[in-house]
């Protein structure tokens, strides 16, 4: 397994304010029997999803994120460096994020998202150097990487936490866990080897052939950047509106 180690910023500012109420675009959910639950956050989230995934929801302090943007993701390990920075991330065709569920357990305090998009596709700025598969890669430029049937599978645990200010219970999100599948990935880095188009040709061969060793071999740094990320707007939301406005009592 290359690239372990990852340090992570996003651009999303949290936001500490006074509580706010349900925004309009989601309905409280009365129920707590689970199966009627589920489908009443399923389609709150539907509606989040069509609502602010191109713009955000600034007084709620929530980012856009589709597409996302990711400031700086660096992976390192061993002689093997890579750095991402001014990365996008977007589905293909736009705004095509579909939930297909989410199960809110609220006993054992734990929201799990399943969603998909028929391609996202990660544009970035990138230095690298280092091996991958028989390859000795260095170059930086502009890359793109599509992923095509994205389909991830996204929980994460909750915390319910007094705020000292207002008196009142807010959710606090912790240990996102995600998987997520594929049908294929496709990478193109420019300007590896500094232009020499032989070498270059060659590796994005092998590559792209390789997709799926690559994929794996990728996929624990990157959900866990994409996780964090995910996981800072969501935090966001929660950071806004208390505990008994969201949730049914
Ligand atoms: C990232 O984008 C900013 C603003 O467009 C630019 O100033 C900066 O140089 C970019 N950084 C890299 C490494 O491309
Ligand atoms: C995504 O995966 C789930 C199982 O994790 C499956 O039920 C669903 O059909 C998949 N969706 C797509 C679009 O492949
Ligand atoms: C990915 O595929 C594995 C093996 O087929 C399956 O167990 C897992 O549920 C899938 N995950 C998603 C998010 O579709």
């Amino acid at each position: 397994m290359w690239l372990p180690t990852l340090s992570f910023v996003a651009l999303v500012t949290a936001s500490a304010q006074a509580a706010l109420p349900l925004p309009p675009f989601l309905t409280k959910c009365t129920t707590r029997e689970p199966a009627a639950l589920n489908a009443c956050a399923t389609e709150n989230a539907r509606r989040a999803v069509a609502a602010i995934a191109a713009t955000g929801v600034r007084k709620y302090g929530v980012a856009p994120f589709d597409p996302a943007f990711i400031e700086k993701l660096r992976v390192e390990e061993n002689g093997f460096f890579l750095e991402f920075s001014n990365m996008t991330i977007s589905t293909l065709p736009r705004g095509s994020w579909h939930i297909e569920s989410v199960d809110l357990n609220l006993e054992q305090r734990y929201i799990h998202f399943i969603y998909s998009t028929p391609t996202l596709v990660l544009k970035s700025n990138y230095r690298l150097e280092g091996r991958i598969l028989v390859l000795s890669l260095r170059g930086s430029g502009d890359c793109e990487v599509r992923y095509d049937n994205y389909n991830v599978s996204n929980k994460v645990q909750f915390d319910v936490v007094k705020n000292d200010q207002d008196g009142l219970e807010y959710v606090k999100l912790q240990n996102p866990q995600l998987d997520a599948n594929v049908t294929k990935s496709t990478y193109k880095f420019n300007n590896l080897f500094q232009g020499q188009d032989t070498l270059n040709k060659a590796a994005h061969d092998i590559a792209n052939q390789n997709w799926k060793e690559i994929y794996e071999d990728t996929k624990e740094s990157t959900l866990e950047a994409f996780g964090q990320f995910v996981t800072s707007v969501l935090q966001s939301f929660f950071n806004s509106v208390p505990y008994k406005d969201v949730f049914p009592q």
